[in-house]
């Protein structure tokens, strides 16, 4: 089978860049990007694409109108489709049961029961969005059971292992595309089929193929292994902070181990992003419900690590300005989870945020990415009153402004451009002691004393 026609619906940050790189490489496949949501749509066919990713423009630009198309015709999209890619939102359950844990998988279950009941002939059906193991046997249970045309589907696995920030990158060279099927003739038929759409840009080599359940489950496992390298690294910066140590120096030494590797050693005040924290309470819930109490028990930590790191650098911040922050103006540099997007989701800068407003801090908040409006938001969301946001939080254009008459400063993300920061001006700008909270570890500790800066830099002792 040969694909001629792909649909995908979502377009988030997994589906939209996906997607256009799929466009870009294979010109005689038409692809569409289907969502219902209308403002997406517009963005994605405009000059201001809806999420900010190194790179993107210049891919969509090279194919948007020839073979890559944006709309809201989802039903006429799932019709005209070969193949279906399934990337839409799969948030933790946020009621019921396996609240706090479980993903929830009501998108997933319409977007199915919306495939059963447009499509006829054959269609190959593929899980894009990261989702509990088994999802596939859910979604061809759904697909049989309401499909009334006699179309035939095909389910397969293919988790996306891109990380935002370098999607480009990564979805034009990744380490491993992973394709999961039926281990029967049809279902190698599809992963085939699959697999010849990423073969035309991604040495064979790279393409694995695994039956459904493993390749289901390797996302998630891949998700929680870097997590738990943050989490790990994260605790030694405790460590380091009380001994006197420096956390880089240890990661360099301790990565140069070929055994261990040099990635994912950066520590920070905590690991944000849409998957970390979501695939492993999913990997938890999962532990759980096979009854392996210890194994779910030992990710949990993971978790709890991460979340105990975050509410110590706000501790750091509080009781280092005396005990208050009080009507004290705080210049916070960064709110995205990471730089280089736009995204905000579990972003720690919004626990830190979050805790600050509540001890009454007047934040100044600078991100060069992130809108106001998400920022206003994503506080509302964890429980921030909306007084309190109109009265002590101020946006402002540039780090310079955020720190001036601040009390102190923090950094909660590591865009570049903090590195050169004018620390002297920065400096005259503040009052006196001029704190800095650095969460990320872009400013250099020595630097900054030697500017006058009262400094704590995470995972730096003294
Ligand atoms: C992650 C996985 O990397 C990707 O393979 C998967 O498809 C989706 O989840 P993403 O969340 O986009 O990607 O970004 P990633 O670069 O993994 O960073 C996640 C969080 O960890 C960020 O908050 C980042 O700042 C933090 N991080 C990362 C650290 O604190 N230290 C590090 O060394 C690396
Ligand atoms: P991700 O980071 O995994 O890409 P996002 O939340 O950014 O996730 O994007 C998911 C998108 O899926 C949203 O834009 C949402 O409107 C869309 N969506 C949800 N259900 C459906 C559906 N049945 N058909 C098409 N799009 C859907």
């Amino acid at each position: 089978m040969s694909i001629k026609s792909i649909c995908c619906l979502g377009a988030g940050y997994v589906g939209g860049p996906t997607m256009a790189m799929i466009a870009a490489k294979c010109p005689d496949i038409q692809v569409t990007v289907a969502d219902m949501n209308e403002k997406r749509i517009a963005a994605w066919n405009s000059d201001t694409l809806p999420i900010y990713e190194p790179g993107l423009d210049a891919v969509v630009a090279s194919a948007r109108g020839r073979n890559l198309h944006f709309t809201t015709d989802i039903r006429g999209s799932i019709a005209a489709a070969d193949l279906i890619f399934v990337s839409v939102g799969t948030p933790t359950k946020s009621y019921g049961i396996g609240a706090g844990r479980a993903a929830d998988l009501r998108y997933i279950e319409s977007a199915a029961r919306l495939i059963a009941e447009v499509s006829q002939g054959h269609k190959i059906i593929v899980e894009k969005s990261t989702i509990p193991v088994k999802t596939a046997t859910a979604i061809t249970s759904i697909l049989a059971a309401n499909s009334t045309t006699g179309a035939t589907f095909q389910v397969l696995s293919n988790p996306e292992f891109l990380a935002e920030g370098t999607a480009m990158e990564d979805l034009m060279c990744p380490d491993r595309v992973l394709i999961g099927g039926e281990t029967t003739p049809e279902g190698n038929a599809a992963v085939e089929a699959l697999a010849a759409v990423y073969a035309r840009w991604i040495p064979r080599e790279r393409i694995l193929t695994t039956n459904l359940w493993s390749s289901e489950l390797s996302k998630l496992v891949a998700n929680a292994f870097l997590a738990q390298r943050i989490s790990s690294i994260n605790s030694i910066s405790a460590l380091c902070e009380a001994t006197g140590a420096d956390v880089d120096e240890v990661a360099r030494a301790v990565g140069m181990d070929s055994r261990i590797g040099p990635k994912f050693l950066k520590a920070s005040l905590g690991f944000g992003g849409s998957c970390f924290q979501k695939d492993i309470l999913n990997l938890v819930y999962l532990c759980d419900s096979f009854n392996l109490p210890h194994v779910a028990e030992y990710w949990r930590q993971v978790i709890h690590l991460n979340d105990w790191q975050k509410s110590r650098f706000v501790e750091k911040i509080v009781r280092t300005l005396y005990n208050t922050v009080n009507g004290k103006r705080i210049g916070v540099l960064g709110f995205a989870f990471k730089k280089d997007t736009n995204d905000t989701r579990e972003s720690p800068a919004i626990h830190v945020c979050r805790d600050l407003l509540l001890e009454r801090a007047h934040l100044a908040i600078y991100d060069p990415r992130v809108s106001r409006e998400t920022i206003q938001q994503d506080l509302l969301d964890v429980g921030v009153p909306a007084d309190l946001i109109a009265s002590n939080i101020e946006f402002s254009p540039d780090p310079y402004t955020a720190a001036t008459g601040a009390h102190a400063l923090a950094t909660l993300t590591e865009w570049d451009e903090f590195r050169t920061l004018d620390l002297p001006r920065l400096h005259d700008l503040m009052l006196k002691p001029a704190f800095i909270f650095d969460g990320r570890a872009v400013l250099a500790s020595d630097l900054l004393k030697a500017h006058g800066f009262d400094a704590f830099v995470i995972g730096k002792g003294a």
